[in-house]
């Protein structure tokens, strides 16, 4: 039997639980031996909870007991988390983690303590919830060169673009209905504003390329700017309106990461990726694409892949699995504004004063009898800084990259 405990009983935290209760018997088989959730932490009083009697307040009980080998921290954030984490890892437990805020921002430094100690830190759930991303890149994929990463990273986001497409629904609306079924983070600005998605695509990129890529290093936009005239005028060439987390593993090794919205053709799979699912392309040198899919948020797809972990730190209390990379090194970042790209542009003016400025462009027809004085495009092939410098020229309302 293996001893473990549970930091943070929140949604995530719950959930886990849950799935360790209901699916014992698949649990017990496949670590080879029964799982006891023997503390829960959490500062919060749970009356009448049917677990009530595991929660305890204080983590130095959890730190200074021996036989908790593995601690699950599902508390999010870099504050507690971060203190609860280096030192359950030097106390020489193994730590699993959804929380990809603490792996972003403090990976490296995490994953050489876990070395050092000879312990494992995992964290399979920090990024495309449910799915299973970060093994099949490090085990299954560790074979290619991979060039490049992208996709839908983020649940909440994803379900509120949805439901502006399918159903018109209002941005508040369908947000709240996000942070109902619990997909939304805490504060939900960090889904609205890329934030979750940078942290997401910065781990990816690091397993990917090796090297520590950091949020602040990260242009990052999120779906404020996203209106349903976008939607529309996407979809009449089309295309779909989809945040895109993405890195690119640049011939000379240099790397480029950005978080922003994206037309994306219809041709391209991520494109159908709807509701609180999450796409994910690998592009490998000797397998192609590959693109893993499925349940990026929400209480037990999430659980479900912090239990997988606990199981696989379980079978390995006294082996290391291969899991870190370098520190960050800025002049392996390249900007990406020097991108190439064709761009999806609305403006306030006319479609001679966007001629005079952008030249061949393609305009996408407006509604017959629409009078807005807005004019909506789509662009020859530059880069972000040659753009921006058009952008500058006009009353941009909206302009996104367009990835086919
Ligand atoms: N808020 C996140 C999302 C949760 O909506 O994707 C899963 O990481």
């Amino acid at each position: 039997m293996l001893d473990i405990a549970i930091l943070g009983f929140g949604t995530v935290g719950s959930g886990v639980m849950e799935v360790i209760d209901q699916n014992a018997d698949m649990v017990t088989q496949n670590a080879a031996q029964e799982i006891r959730v023997k503390y829960i932490v959490d500062v919060r009083d749970f009356p009448g909870n049917p677990y009530e009697k595991l929660i305890i307040k204080d983590f130095s009980v959890v730190e200074n007991d021996p036989d908790v080998k593995v601690v699950v921290e599902t508390i999010g954030g870099a504050g507690v988390a971060y203190d609860f984490t280096r030192r359950s890892l030097l106390a020489g437990k193994s730590v699993v983690t959804s929380n990809k805020e603490l792996v972003a921002t403090r990976g490296y430094e995490l994953t050489q303590i876990a070395r050092e100690k000879g312990v494992n830190y995992l964290f399979e759930a920090s990024v495309g919830g449910g799915i299973p991303i970060i093994r099949p890149i490090t085990q299954c994929l560790a074979a290619n060169r991979i060039n490049e990463i992208y996709g839908i990273l983020n649940g909440t986001t994803n379900f509120i673009l949805t439901e502006m497409v399918k159903n018109g629904t209002a941005f508040d609306e369908t947000l709240r209905e996000a942070q109902a079924r619990g997909y939304a983070e805490a504060n939900p600005e960090a889904d609205i504003k890329g934030h979750d998605v940078c942290r997401k695509i910065c781990i990816l990129a690091a397993l990917c390329f090796g090297r520590h890529v950091y949020p602040d290093q990260v242009p990052t936009e999120g779906i404020e700017r996203v209106t349903r005239k976008d939607i529309a005028n996407a979809a009449k060439i089309g295309y779909t309106v989809k945040l895109l987390g993405r890195a690119i593993h640049h011939e000379d090794d240099k790397i480029t990461v950005y978080v922003a919205p994206h037309l994306v053709s219809q041709e391209n799979l991520v494109s159908s990726v709807e509701g609180v699912m999450n796409g994910i392309v690998v592009r490998g040198n000797a397998i192609g694409d590959v693109m893993f899919y499925g349940a990026g948020a929400g209480k037990l797809p999430t659980a479900s892949a912090v239990v997988a972990d606990i199981i696989d730190a379980a079978k390995h209390i006294n082996a290391r699995k291969w899991l870190s990379w370098a520190d960050s090194d800025p002049e392996s970042l390249l900007d990406a504004g020097l991108l190439e790209s064709r761009w999806y542009v609305r403006v306030a003016g006319s479609e001679e004063a966007v001629k005079s400025v952008f030249g061949d462009v393609t305009f996408i027809p407006a509604d017959p009898g629409r009078a807005d004085g807005d004019v909506a495009f789509v662009t020859e092939r530059m880069n972000g800084k040659k753009a921006e410098t058009l952008f500058d020229q006009m009353a941009v309302q909206s302009a996104f990259r367009i990835i086919d």
